[in-house]
């Protein structure tokens, strides 16, 4: 078989972006993603797309009508493919066994049963979507049990390693695919198959084969290992705030043993995004299932320490602000994950905003690409709130960043978008409280600049002396 058409079934930030590189790298093959949205369908076949992802429009475009297609007809694009992605959602469970840890594997049995009903002759199906160690034999198991004559199906684990706002990116350019597979020849030749597509782009030596569970495993190990670096850099950045260490200089320090490496520490006010969380939970699980609670204890740490990190942030807030927030003014840049994305699953920000508003303060948020209905969404959900009337009345939602600190006691920055860097905080001073405040929960303002302005400066992992300076002096605060 030489895979001529391709089916992606789940159109989210991982099967869009991820079959319309296919599409642009591939133009002998047709790709055809398929999503049971038709809200999401319909975007994809528009001009403003379901999603924001630096240099995906292009490609999009280029691609769109050509050899990419995106469609509800999960059927008939199913029938025609040679290989079949799954990309759809693995969220954490919220009900029955494993509720709040385990992998909810609803969406992934239901294609597989979809996939078993409809597929007429042979068929790879990849496992695109993250998911616990063995998943691939639940979806052979519910594969097989339903298979007609004539039809056969090979499971292939192929996770996704790309980072939101980088999307294109680290799909263009990846640091490694892997490609699990059955040891059996069909298993190898369906293995082929894969590389093949990747080879039209990724040099062969990044392509990695292995087995199927090692794969599935190597996903999950590596965002445990992501976070916990983050996780560990803010276990640092606390112990600099009581001590007088600056996080920057000793992340820098740490990072350029190259043993240990420069990338992924920076402190901040805590790591989100739809996978961290949800995977490191997963590992936990499945190691307590295994019985090897030394195991899922020590990875439940990484997750514990990300919500000490953003609580400790809020509590920091309302603590300099005199130890109460309720009825003041605070502007909040930046409700997104991190800087260019709209997404806001898992964001810090909503949690560090719930507990502001829980405090009884009056937040006017902008975020550059976040939704207004979004970020509206994300506070009032049952999730973080039995308040919903309550909290629509304190929050704002604004366009222009200007606007957002008229009349505020503070700014808080929980995203990082290169744009705040570039706004004239004078012309925002001047219109704030006194005495005016920032709290950058993402490192990324000049504080030394910030302070000389007049503002009393907090962000994480550094204590500013000159803020008590000015304090003690009768300065401007
Ligand atoms: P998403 O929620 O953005 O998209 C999933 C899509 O699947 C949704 O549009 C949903 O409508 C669709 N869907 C669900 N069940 C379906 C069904 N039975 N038939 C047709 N469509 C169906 O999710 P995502 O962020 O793209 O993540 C997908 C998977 O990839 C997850 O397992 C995730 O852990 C993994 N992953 C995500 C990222 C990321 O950065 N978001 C990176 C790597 C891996
Ligand atoms: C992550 C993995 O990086 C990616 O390989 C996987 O496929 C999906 O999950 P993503 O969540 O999109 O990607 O973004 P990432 O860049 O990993 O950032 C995750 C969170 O950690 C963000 O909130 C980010 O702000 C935070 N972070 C990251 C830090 O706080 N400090 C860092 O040094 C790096």
């Amino acid at each position: 078989m030489v895979v001529k058409n391709v089916c992606c079934i789940g159109a989210g930030y991982v099967g869009g972006p991820t079959c319309s590189v296919i599409a642009w790298k591939c133009p002998d093959i047709r790709v055809h993603v398929v999503d049971k949205s038709e809200m999401r369908i319909k975007q994809w076949n528009s001009d403003k797309l379901p999603i924001y992802e630096p240099g995906l429009e292009d490609v999009v475009r280029e691609c769109r009508g050509r050899n990419l297609f995106f469609s509800n007809n999960i059927e008939t694009a199913i029938k025609d493919a040679d290989l079949i992605f799954i990309s759809v959602n693995t969220p954490t469970k919220t009900y029955g066994i494993g509720k709040g840890r385990a992998a909810d594997l609803k969406h992934i049995e239901m294609c597989a049963r979809k996939i078993a009903e409809v597929a007429e002759g042979d068929k790879i199906v990849v496992e695109k979507s993250t998911v616990p160690v063995r998943a691939a034999e639940s979806i052979t198991h519910i594969l097989s049990a339903n298979t007609k004559p004539g039809v056969s199906f090979q499971i292939l684990s192929n996770p996704e390693f790309l980072a939101e706002g980088t999307a294109i990116e680290n799909l263009l350019n990846p640091d490694r695919v892997l490609i699990g597979g059955e040891e059996s020849e069909a298993g190898a030749a369906a293995v082929a198959e894969l590389t093949w597509i990747y080879n039209h782009w990724v040099p062969s030596e990044k392509i990695i084969t292995l087995s199927t569970w090692s794969s599935e495993l190597s996903k999950l190990a590596s965002n445990a290992f992501l976070a916990q670096r983050v996780s560990s850099i803010n276990a640092i950045s606390a112990l600099c705030e009581a001590t007088g260490a600056d996080v920057t200089q000793v992340a820098s320090a740490v990072g350029q043993d190259s043993r240990i490496g420069s990338k992924f520490l920076t402190a901040s006010v805590g790591f989100g995004g739809s996978c961290f969380q949800k995977d490191l939970l997963n590992l936990v699980y499945i190691a307590e299932c295994v019985n090897l609670p030394e195991v899922a204890m020590y990875w439940q740490q990484v997750t514990d320490m990300n919500v000490y990190q953003r609580t400790r942030f809020a509590k920091r807030i309302v603590e300099c602000l005199f130890n109460t927030v309720t009825d003041k003014t605070l502007a909040v840049f930046g409700f997104a994950f991190k800087k260019n994305t709209g997404d806001t699953r898992e964001s810090p920000a909503i949690y560090v905003c719930s507990h502001l508003l829980e405090e009884g303060a009056r937040l006017n948020i902008y975020d550059p690409k976040v939704e207004r209905s979004q970020i509206e969404y994300d506070l009032t959900s049952a999730a973080v709130t039995n308040e919903p009337e309550r909290i629509k009345k304190l929050v704002q939602i604004f366009d222009d960043p200007y606007e957002v600190v008229k009349d505020a006691h503070a700014i808080v920055v929980l995203t990082e978008w290169d744009e705040f860097k570039t706004y004239d905080f004078k012309k925002m001073h001047e219109v704030m409280k006194k005495p005016a405040f920032v709290f950058d929960g993402r490192k990324i303002l000049d504080h030394e600049a910030l302070i000389k302005l007049g503002f009393h400066t907090e962000t994480i992992g550094k204590r500013f002396t000159r803020n008590c300076l000015l304090r003690s002096s009768g300065g401007d605060l």
